[in-house]
């Protein structure tokens, strides 16, 4: 088990492009992903992305039954999504609080398309096309971000719904402090 350590906001290799994925399967891309799944579950987060170890390849993984830093989410199944394309499915958006592992002890509320669908492909290089909605895809559109270089306080609009996890969501776990 190897938990990563996790690159916070400011660094400048968060606000990269990332690289498509050109192999799979290997033990380079095992190994980076079973870290990835170790780093999320450390931190008992819904999600990572490469970037956020300082890999910059077009990886994200995201999923959970119950989750401590989001108690009221939907599960999500685990999945592993690589080189990704996301499609509205309406133009439709609605805001919903996020925080992120990059950006410790905060939180702030984000819109999101309500609907979308994903395509990629999974570690296996197994073709992915998913139709979701709400959490599931507010998950997906705030990972993905993270390989354009996009960390959630960017995509805030009003800022009176950005603070800090503590004061906002007293009943999280102070030690899931993101
Ligand atoms: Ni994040």
């Amino acid at each position: 088990m190897t938990v990563r350590e996790i690159l916070k906001m400011g660094d400048p290799r968060l606000l990269r492009v990332a690289e498509p994925v050109t192999e799979f399967d290997t033990p380079a891309m095992r190994e980076l992903i079973a870290d990835m799944f170790d780093t999320m579950h450390a931190a008992n987060g819904a999600g990572l992305a490469a970037p956020q170890i300082g890999v910059n390849l077009q990886l994200v993984i995201f999923g959970f039954k119950q989750n401590a830093r989001y108690p009221d989410a939907p599960q999500v199944p685990e999945t592993v999504l690589i080189n990704p394309v996301l499609t509205p499915l309406s133009d439709e958006k609605e805001e919903g609080f996020e925080g992120c592992l990059s950006v410790p002890g905060l939180r702030g509320s984000v819109p999101r398309f309500t609907q979308l669908r994903y395509e990629g492909v999974d570690q296996f290089q197994q073709p992915i096309s998913r139709d979701v909605d709400g959490f599931h895809a507010r998950v997906v559109q705030h990972e993905v971000d993270h390989l354009l270089g996009v960390l959630y306080p960017m995509r805030i609009a009003d800022f009176s719904k950005f603070g800090y996890t503590e004061v906002m969501f007293p009943g999280i776990d102070p030690n899931d402090d993101d």
